[in-house]
C-alpha cells in the first residue's frame, strides 16, 4: 500500500523529518520560506495531509473551491488562528494542533521577558554593545524585583498555568486570573490564585500582565488603549500569545507616555514586520518569536503532529483534533 503523501511547509528538526520519511511520502519546502497563498492552494490538490505553521496564513481564499486531496491539516504548534476553521470545517477537514508539548518552554519565555524588561536587561545589553557602558554606579538602569509582585494571567489554559507555577514558586508572586470559564477551585488552590471575572479589573491590580490567551478575531485588541490606561505606571505588559491581542499602536503610545513601565513581546501583528514605533521604544522588550524555540520542545511538536497523522491514516481519531 503507498504510503500517505504528507505536505511540509517549513523545514524540521532533522530527527522528526528522518521520522516523517520513514512513515510518508513527504514534499519538504528545501527553501523554508514561507509559502503563498497560491503554493497553500496547489498543495492542498497534491497531498494527502498538509502540515503547516504559524507562518502559513490559511484565510478562507487559501482553500480551494472544490473538494480538496488533502484530508488533514496537521498544524505544527498549538495556536491555530492562522487557519480559517469555518472553511476547513466546511469542506470537512480534520485540524489538528500540539498542545503540551511547548507549554513550559513558552511559559519559561514569558518569564525571561518579564525579567528582561522589569530588570532593564535589553536596554544594559544594548548599552554595553554599543560601547556606552561608563561602570557602575547606584543610579545605573534601575529596575524592578519580580518577588513578592501581582501577577496577572490572561488566559489559564497550559501555558498560563506554567506560567503560574513558575511565577508563584519562583518568585513568590501573587496570581490573578482571568479566564474564559470558571477555573476549578483545586487548580486555582494549587497556585494560590483567584480567579477574576473583570478584565479591566485584573489589568488594575496586576504589576505583571501575562497573555496566554488565543488569538485570532475574537481577542483582537483584548488590551486596547482603554486597558492600557487602566494598567498601573509601573506595570508591565508581556506577550507570548498572539499579536492581535493587543493594540501595537496604542502599546506604542503608554510605552512612551510612561502610562506603564515597559513591555515584552514574543509575538506581533503581522509578524515578521514589527511597527517602527515599537522597535524605537527603549522600555520594550522585543523577541522574535522564540516561545517554543528549544530543540527539545520543537522534536516534540513534530512527533505530536507525527502521533495525529499516524491516528488519522490508521482510522482512529487524533488525539489532538481540533476541528
Ligand atoms: C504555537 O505553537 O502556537 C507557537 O506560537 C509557535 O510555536
Amino acid at each position: 500500500m503507498s504510503k500517505p503523501k504528507v505536505f511540509v511547509t517549513r523545514r524540521w528538526p532533522d530527527a522528526v523529518e528522518a521520522r516523517l520519511q520513514h512513515l510518508f511520502d513527504p514534499i519538504f519546502n528545501d527553501s523554508d520560506r514561507p509559502l503563498g497563498e497560491m503554493d497553500l492552494l496547489q498543495a492542498m490538490s497534491h497531498a494527502d495531509a498538509l502540515l503547516p505553521t504559524v507562518t502559513d496564513r490559511m484565510g478562507a481564499s487559501a482553500f480551494p473551491v472544490e473538494q480538496p486531496r488533502v484530508k488533514i491539516i496537521a498544524n505544527y504548534g498549538v495556536g491555530f488562528s492562522h487557519i480559517d476553521i469555518a472553511s476547513a470545517r466546511n469542506r470537512g477537514l480534520v485540524v489538528t494542533n500540539t498542545p503540551d508539548v511547548l507549554s513550559e518552554c513558552t511559559a519559561d519565555l514569558a518569564l525571561t521577558l518579564m525579567l528582561m524588561v522589569a530588570r532593564r536587561a535589553g536596554e544594559g545589553e544594548r548599552e554595553l554593545r554599543n560601547g556606552g557602558w561608563t561602570g557602575w554606579r547606584p543610579t545605573h538602569l534601575v529596575g524592578q524585583k519580580l518577588s513578592g509582585k501581582i501577577l496577572g494571567i490572561v488566559g489559564f489554559g497550559r501555558i498560563g498555568r506554567e506560567t503560574a507555577r513558575r511565577a508563584r514558586f519562583g518568585f513568590g508572586m501573587t496570581i490573578l486570573v482571568h479566564n474564559r470559564s470558571k477555573v476549578d477551585a483545586a487548580v486555582l488552590a494549587e497556585f494560590g490564585a483567584r480567579q477574576v471575572d473583570d478584565l479591566d479589573e485584573l489589568v488594575g491590580q496586576s504589576d505583571f500582565v501575562s497573555l496566554h490567551c488565543p488569538g485570532g478575531e475574537a481577542n483582537r485588541n483584548l488590551i486596547d488603549a482603554k486597558r492600557l490606561d487602566r494598567m498601573k505606571p509601573t506595570a508591565y505588559l508581556i506577550n507570548t500569545a498572539r499579536g492581535e491581542v493587543v493594540d501595537e499602536d496604542a502599546l506604542a503610545d503608554a510605552l512612551n507616555t510612561a502610562k506603564i513601565a515597559g513591555a515584552g513581546l514574543d509575538v506581533f501583528d503581522g509578524e515578521p514586520d514589527v511597527r517602527a514605533c515599537l522597535l524605537d521604544c527603549p522600555n520594550a522588550v522585543l523577541l522574535p518569536h522564540l516561545g517554543s524555540a528549544t530543540r527539545e520542545t520543537r522534536e516534540a511538536m513534530g512527533y505530536r503532529v507525527i502521533d495525529n497523522l499516524v491516528a488519522y491514516f490508521a482510522g482512529d481519531e487524533p488525539g489532538d483534533r481540533v476541528v
